[in-house]
């Protein structure tokens, strides 16, 4: 009996050891993956100084932008948690302590297009992966609109991300660096031609992140923020796509389907998309009706 409780204690022993070095293991490679340099050369893009331009930006920062960064770009929490951390959306604004009173234009494209901060490390959440779709023009008005929009002086503080997170962040189960995922040296992509159509529609999905939650293909998803819903599949019978016109734009403007079902704003940011205008929501929902159920367009 002595002799099989000695071999027990040593086997859980060996297994307690194995544990501890695999969860070391995986918070270290957590850390490296938040530690790595990327050598970014940004494109250089035009940033305009006309009015219509500037506007243009104005729009396009309170449809993509304001959701996290606050509605005066002057900074929020976006997560905060006692066993996570915190990881706030900065200041982009010239204010005190905002990205504009310091960042460079390369800066800007570097962590807009991206998701890579000046110190050449990966930025947490900032979904620079649906940015990096953004035509020069688009990005250089929304740069520009950061250049000009209203002095707001607030620090909303720094990023600190405990270990729980960074053990997930190293076994690939919270994807939340952009900068991963993104081919920093693919071309760019043709700018689409700003019209009512499913061409321009596709790039609205993808500058706007649908397919983080909806799946790459929008047949269906699931977000990486803890507790949130699947992302339905928007696709075919049954689908978004099937719903009419209006039907769409209320469902994102009012953030109630046509059925009667109210929408969660904090899993589906309809708050920020309702903000589009009826031309833009009537592109989008014409592409996702130009989509196969399936949602792949190569068969
Ligand atoms: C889903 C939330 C989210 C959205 C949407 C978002 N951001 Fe961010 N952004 C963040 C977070 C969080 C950080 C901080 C990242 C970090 O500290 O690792 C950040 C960082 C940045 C930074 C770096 C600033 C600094 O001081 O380090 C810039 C610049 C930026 N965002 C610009 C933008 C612009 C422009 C848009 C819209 C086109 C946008 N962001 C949309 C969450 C978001
Ligand atoms: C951060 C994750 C996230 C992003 C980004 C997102 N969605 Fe959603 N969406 C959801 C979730 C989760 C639901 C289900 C919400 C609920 O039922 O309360 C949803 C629901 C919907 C619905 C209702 C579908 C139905 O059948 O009830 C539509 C339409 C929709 N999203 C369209 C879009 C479009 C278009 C975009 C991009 C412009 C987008 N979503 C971006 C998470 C997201």
């Amino acid at each position: 009996m002595r002799q099989v409780l000695k071999w027990l204690g040593i086997g859980l022993g060996i297994l307690v050891g194995v544990l501890v070095v695999a969860v070391a293991s995986a918070v270290l490679r957590g850390n490296s993956k938040l530690d790595q340099r990327y050598t970014i050369e940004p494109e250089a893009v035009n940033i305009p100084a006309d009015a219509t331009s500037i506007e243009r930006g104005q729009y396009l920062a309170a449809v993509s932008c304001a959701g996290c960064h606050g509605d005066d770009l002057g900074g929020a929490p976006f997560f905060q948690d006692p066993a996570m951390g915190s990881i706030p959306a900065p200041n982009l604004t010239t204010g005190v302590g905002g990205a504009a009173s310091t960042y460079s234009d390369a800066d800007f494209v570097r962590s807009i297009r991206h998701g890579v901060g000046p110190d050449g490390k990966a930025l947490a959440i900032m979904p620079a992966q649906a940015f990096w779709h953004y035509s020069d023009e688009d990005l250089g008005a929304i740069i520009a609109w950061l250049r000009n929009a209203p002095p707001v002086a607030n620090d909303p503080g720094e990023r600190s991300i405990n270990l729980l997170p960074r053990l997930l962040i190293g076994i690939d189960a919270m994807k939340i660096l952009a900068a991963e995922s993104i081919d920093h040296m693919a071309a760019r992509p043709t700018p689409a031609t700003r019209q009512v159509d499913a061409g321009y529609g596709e790039y609205l999905v993808n500058t706007n992140d649908c397919r983080q939650c909806h799946g790459a293909l929008l047949t269906g998803g699931q977000s990486s923020e803890p507790g949130a819903p699947p992302g339905p599949g928007l696709l075919g019978e049954g689908g978004a796509a099937a719903w009419t016109a209006a039907e769409f734009v209320t469902a994102m403007r009012d953030g109630v389907t046509p059925d009667g079902r109210p929408l969660d704003a904090r899993f589906m940011p309809w708050e920020d998309y309702g903000r589009m205008t009826d031309d833009d929501l009537t592109a989008l929902h014409l592409y996702l009706q130009s989509l196969p159920a399936t949602g792949d367009t190569s068969q």
